[in-house]
């Protein structure tokens, strides 16, 4: 069965509760193509207020970071269960903004990939080279290491319903979108490394999405790639733009 694409929105650190609102109503009518899985990742403080405004339309919810324990004392984090009650769907994990200013290391990054599956969330998991490391030609063995940590104990059943997103650090908000065939050998890179873990059947569900200055410009031909089946959108998320990259294939 072909994979169904998805197409994220990275909001990031952007958009108070009721900016929110507004950008969300504003884009729910742009991004209605049954195509595609929509879904907006935004602020912890964003996630009621935009529930309400994609009440009743195709849009989902997700959140940009879990913390990796159930409840309790642990001052300024948010649980899945916080998140779940609020309407979530989708989680960020591991995005490289968390990993550099937050020094997320891929063990701890395996705990909150191992809570938001036990809990039911699904995680967008998040990798991606440097620069340093594209120039030093280490960029597969850098993400198939990345991935094989971050997925330590989940089981095959899991990992297929996940989505998995490839960041080139490089590409990420600089406007320099990694070609179509770089973005496609790390993606098809990434499946095989799923493939050596657990087997070609789960490789095959599991979706890729590329991320890194994706915009209404480059998103078909990258969206055109065989193992690319989506996008984690972070500038052009907050635009009307992002209506269409959704509709990319319209
Ligand atoms: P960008 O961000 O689209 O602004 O490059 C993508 C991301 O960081 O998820």
């Amino acid at each position: 069965m072909a994979r169904k694409k998805i197409i994220a929105g990275n909001w990031k650190m952007n958009k108070t509760p009721s900016e929110a609102k507004e950008l969300a109503a504003l884009l729910a009518p742009l991004v209605n193509n049954p195509d595609v899985d929509v879904v907006y990742c935004v602020p912890a403080i964003d996630i009621v207020p935009v529930a309400e405004a994609i009440r009743g339309t195709n849009v989902q919810l997700g959140a940009e970071n879990l913390s990796d324990q159930n409840s309790g004392a642990f001052t300024g984090e948010i649980s899945a269960d916080m998140l779940l009650d609020a309407g979530v769907k989708y989680v960020i994990i591991g995005h490289s903004e968390r990993r550099q200013y937050y020094h997320e290391d891929d063990a701890f990054l395996n705990r909150k990939v191992l809570k938001a599956l036990e809990k039911g969330l699904i995680p967008i998991l998040c990798c991606g080279e440097t620069l340093e490391q594209r120039e030093a030609g280490v960029t597969l063995d850098w993400i198939s290491l990345q991935i094989k940590s971050d997925l330590q104990g989940v089981t095959a059943e899991q990992v297929a319903g996940m989505v998995i997103a490839y960041e080139p650090i490089w590409a990420i908000g600089t406007g320099r979108t990694a070609t179509s065939d770089q973005a496609e050998e790390v993606c098809a890179a990434i499946r095989r490394t799923i493939a050596e873990i657990y087997d070609a059947g789960t490789a095959e569900k599991v979706r890729i999405q590329y991320g890194g200055s994706m915009n209404a410009g480059n998103c078909k031909e990258l969206l055109a790639k065989p193992d690319i089946d989506g996008g984690l959108i972070g500038g052009a998320a907050l635009k009307e733009e992002f209506g269409r990259i959704v509709n990319y294939n319209k």
